[in-house]
């Protein structure tokens, strides 16, 4: 049901083999102006090769073609102008999506290669932020985009679950914990101690090597400092579950930064033997010269291991136990140099496989055009956050539909939605501006405008008592009116291919807002629950729009209700 492929294909055999189908389908454009058609076919690049006016060839080549699903040619300039027909093209579509249900758009271009995810990867007694969150909301969609075209994810949460701050954590604890505060609210606790530890140190600069101390005996396996970290990290863990449940986010590994802790010496050993590792200011780096890249930094002179050491033992464990066909990092663009560095190594150990790594970046979130700090005092709890989107969204509905069943559950697909969908709809790269009013608007490019459209969708096929299984297959209508949101159903398996190519899952979003926007249109046109002879078709659209935007929203990691 691809209409782009078919017509590459027709034009392909019309040709004489100048260009293949695939190479054609790459020319072929999707016009703004429907006036202009629903594909359109430019002759400029075909004139090159034939040594014709491109006007010439698209004449001739309209005289020739010809299939049922196309309706009409129409030569304007140097292009074809397409028309599809209309009522095969729509009961083809529609008739999928009855039979495919969530299904629909479903590819198998990934083969069921092995896609790891290494995202969200918090770091323990420390806040969750908001870099985080967006790491957390983009690495899930591009899980769900990748599996939706036949890859298997595999979704690996790198904690960061080691380092010298937890030798300073111990020392505060030592100090000043209490367990029970600590047990009652682990993080901001935490962060309380060490935020005291930072701030004794400067006029106590003993503390420091305590702190030191501390992580060497940890280091060195020491049963106290283990415990302790062992207990930091379970609470901690316990913290951040609850906010992975909230935004319904699930995990296949938690294997952060301390699960490399003894697969570090091998990577350092390799290193070695393949005499890439040298002594520079009494450290142990990897020269990227010729890379253009500063060294990366292996071990220190006190014989500490670094970030980048972990990573490329991770690298190669992802490799052994995963055989990756792509290997994603979706980690804030602050940390771009690290995973150029990390890759260029593992090239220069013979490594081809580094190729198939991609460091996904993104941009920040702000609020009032600032950073979002995580720093001193200055937190901003993200489950406090997500509990007020919840809040608002609870207060909209109570307003629009008081008498609402599940309010309570609703609330949350909407309050967490809005939140994730704010952060999905732009192109990652760029930073945004954190608001809760914006994200919850039910109009505009909102997640609860397209959970509302969808609900009202579901509310139509209700009233009307229409059910998919049920419903006959056969229409009477042109489909004249449909037709435009017709032409979106079809690109929702393009959008979805496009959005996993890029690593981009604001293809989706966007997608889905576009069809919410183009329905609602011809809702408010269209006289939907009046008895007509195109009444059987027009439900059975209104169902086809309530599927795709539900799968839609599930690509984003985003539910349904189905009343709100
Ligand atoms: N814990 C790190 C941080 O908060 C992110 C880890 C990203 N993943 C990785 N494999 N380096 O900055």
């Amino acid at each position: 049901m691809n209409f782009k492929k078919e017509l590459a294909e027709i034009l392909a055999g019309l040709l004489d083999g100048e260009k293949t189908a695939a190479e054609l389908e790459l020319l072929i454009e999707k016009p703004k102006n429907a006036s202009h058609g629903d594909l359109a076919f430019p002759c400029f690049t075909l004139a090159k090769i034939k040594r014709k006016a491109p006007n010439v060839i698209a004449q001739e080549l309209s005289e020739k073609i010809q299939s049922p699903t196309i309706e009409k040619v129409e030569v304007v300039g140097a292009y074809l102008n397409i028309f599809l027909s209309k009522k095969l093209v729509s009961e083809q579509v529609v008739g999928q999506i009855m039979q495919q249900k969530g299904a629909f758009g479903q590819q198998e271009f990934g083969q069921g290669g092995n896609v790891t995810i290494d995202m969200s990867s918090p770091n323990i007694a420390k806040p969750f932020s908001m870099g985080h969150l967006r790491s957390t909301v983009i690495g899930n969609a591009i899980a769900l985009i990748v599996e939706k075209c036949g890859y298997k994810p595999i979704k690996i949460n790198h904690l960061g679950d080691w380092g010298t701050q937890f030798g300073k954590l111990i020392t505060a604890y030592k100090l000043w914990g209490d367990e029970n505060k600590v047990k009652a609210n682990p993080i901001k606790e935490l962060l309380t101690l060490y935020v005291r530890f930072h701030e004794e140190a400067e006029s106590n600069p003993s503390l420091e090597d305590e702190g030191r101390a501390w992580f060497k005996r940890l280091e060195d396996g020491d049963q106290e400092a283990l415990s302790l970290w062992q207990w930091f990290r379970d609470e901690s863990l316990k913290e951040f579950a609850r906010i992975y449940d909230l935004m319904n986010v699930e995990f296949d590994s938690f294997n952060g930064e301390a699960f490399y802790n003894d697969k570090m010496d091998r990577v350092v050993k390799l290193l070695e033997e393949k005499g890439l590792l040298v002594e520079s200011d009494s450290a142990m780096v990897v020269e990227l010269t010729e890379e253009e890249l500063p060294p990366c930094l292996i071990k220190k002179s006190d014989g500490a291991t670094l970030y980048a050491t972990r990573d490329l033992a991770a690298a190669l464990y992802r490799k052994e136990n995963y055989d990756f066909v792509k290997s994603l990092y979706v980690v804030g663009h602050e940390q771009s140099l690290h995973f150029k560095q990390l890759i260029a190594v593992l090239k220069k150990m013979g490594y081809d496989w580094a190729e198939k790594m991609v460091h996904i970046p993104f941009g920040m979130m702000l609020k009032d055009g600032k950073k979002m700090s995580t720093r001193k005092g200055k937190v901003v709890l993200l489950e406090e956050v997500l509990n007020e989107s919840i809040e608002m969204a609870r207060h909209n509905i109570e307003e629009k539909n008081p008498t609402l069943a599940n309010k309570d559950e609703v609330a949350k697909q909407v309050g967490v939605g809005a939140v994730i969908f704010h952060d999905l709809k732009n192109n990652r790269m760029n930073d945004i501006e954190f608001s809760l009013e914006e994200m919850l608007r039910f109009e505009g490019e909102t997640g609860p405008y397209v959970q509302y459209t969808f609900a009202r969708a579901c509310s139509i096929l209700r009233k009307a008592n229409w059910q998919a299984d049920a419903a006959q297959q056969t229409f009477n209508t042109s489909w004249e009116k449909e037709w435009k949101v017709v032409s979106f159903l079809l690109e929702f398996p393009n959008a979805i291919k496009r959005a996993c190519e890029n690593f981009d899952p604001s293809l989706v979003a966007k997608y889905i807002v576009d069809l919410a926007q183009v329905f609602n249109k011809y809702y408010a046109e269209v006289r939907i629950l009046e008895e007509s002879e195109e009444q059987q078709a027009r439900l059975a659209l209104v169902y086809s729009v309530t599927e795709v935007l539900k799968e839609g929203l599930r690509l984003l990691g985003i539910q349904a209700p189905q009343e709100m």
